[in-house]
């Protein structure tokens, strides 16, 4: 009952059935989420990194309803596994022969484990705990409802930086010559929360840097960033990432804000994210909320968030499970 599904391949009736089964999943298990929209779904699934692969999976009739889709990103140490069971068709089994399959994919070429991120409060915590996963990090989400903010104190905000620094908004990724010193800025926090999974991979080099730039744009997530610049150094002194989804717009994902540790202390923080909202409110006039995550203990980054207005929304968990020890318990279950 379990197919493998090649989203660059597959009928466009195809791609929509997925869709539609994401947001049935999306209205029960986090209601107030924007729904995925066709538009760029399928560049979103089948577009990796060089050097990175996905492998899929459907149950259900081609032409027909969906009843599950997985997807996996195979990475050399890790498969990073996400699973959706249609509501109506949930405690058949479904979920199971999905994380089957991909055990068994994970198996096959040699990754030694999965990882997974969960949402607070909803079925998969159970059935991924079930399934002998471990919990190995929780952040918070949260959301900040462009319409709240209040632009005057914003405006504050943004200009409120020590004298010495000067901030730059680069839409779509910031120019070659700043890869060399926007990569080194990342690496500076590098490994600065040992429990995160790093689910999410991060660009610590200018060659991964522009490869990820030119995978966002070919999956449909525009990226805007915005930068402090250290005047007397040269160096870049903070950043911050925020990616506008094609499939998903009413929606933007914060990705990373990093103050290089020496910098810390002068306001760049919150002066960057500040400005990001007014490049995304100019750039973007369909958008409507950017979500963030962040680990609950993170105190300076909760503070300015919530100094932008950002709310505490839901816990997002990461677990991870050894393949070997899923096999064992998934075979006799699903079989
Ligand atoms: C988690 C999910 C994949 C489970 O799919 P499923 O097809 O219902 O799973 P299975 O039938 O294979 O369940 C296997 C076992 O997991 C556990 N389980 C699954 N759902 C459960 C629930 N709601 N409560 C308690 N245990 C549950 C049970 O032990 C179950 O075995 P049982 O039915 O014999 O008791 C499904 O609920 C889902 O798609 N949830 C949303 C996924 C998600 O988080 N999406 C991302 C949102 S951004």
């Amino acid at each position: 009952m379990v197919r493998e599904w090649e989203p660059s391949m597959a009928s466009d009736a195809e791609v929509a059935a997925v869709v539609d089964l994401l947001n049935a999943a999306v209205e029960v298990d986090t209601p107030g989420d924007p729904p995925w929209i066709v538009d760029g779904f399928r560049e979103y699934v089948a577009t990796t990194m060089p050097g990175e692969r996905r492998a899929a999976w459907v149950v259900g009739e081609e032409g027909g309803p969906l009843l599950g889709y997985a997807m996996m990103l195979l990475m050399d140490d890790m498969g990073v596994f996400e699973l959706s069971v249609h509501p109506e068709a949930r405690r058949h089994g479904v979920g199971s022969a999905l994380l089957l399959a991909a055990a068994r994919r994970a198996s096959d070429e040699g990754i030694p484990s999965l990882g997974i991120e969960v949402v607070g409060d909803t079925p998969a915590v159970p059935f991924y705990e079930g399934h002998g996963f471990r919990w190995a990090y929780a952040e918070m989400r949260n959301v900040l409802d462009l319409s709240t903010v209040d632009w005057q104190r914003l405006d504050e905000m943004a200009r409120g930086i020590g004298s010495g620094y000067r901030v730059e908004a680069y839409p779509g990724g910031p120019p070659e010559e700043l890869y060399a010193a926007y990569a080194a800025a990342k690496e500076s926090v590098r490994g600065d929360d040992p429990a995160d999974l790093e689910l999410r991979p991060s660009s610590y080099d200018p060659e991964r840097l522009r490869d990820s730039l030119a995978t966002l744009h070919a999956r449909g997530l525009k990226p805007y960033i915005v930068l402090a610049i250290h005047e007397s150094t040269d160096t870049v002194a903070g950043l911050t990432e925020v990616v506008v989804p094609r499939q998903r717009p009413s929606r933007a994902d914060q990705y990373d804000t990093v103050v290089v540790p020496e910098h810390r202390g002068y306001g760049l923080g919150r002066a960057l994210k500040a400005r990001m909202l007014f490049e995304l409110k100019a750039a973007e006039p369909t958008l409507r909320e950017v979500q963030t995550w962040h680990d609950a203990e993170n105190e300076p980054l909760l503070k300015v968030n919530a100094e932008l207005g950002f709310q505490p929304d839901r816990e997002w968990r990461e677990y991870e499970v050894e393949v070997v020890d899923l096999l064992h318990r998934l075979r006799p279950a699903v079989l």
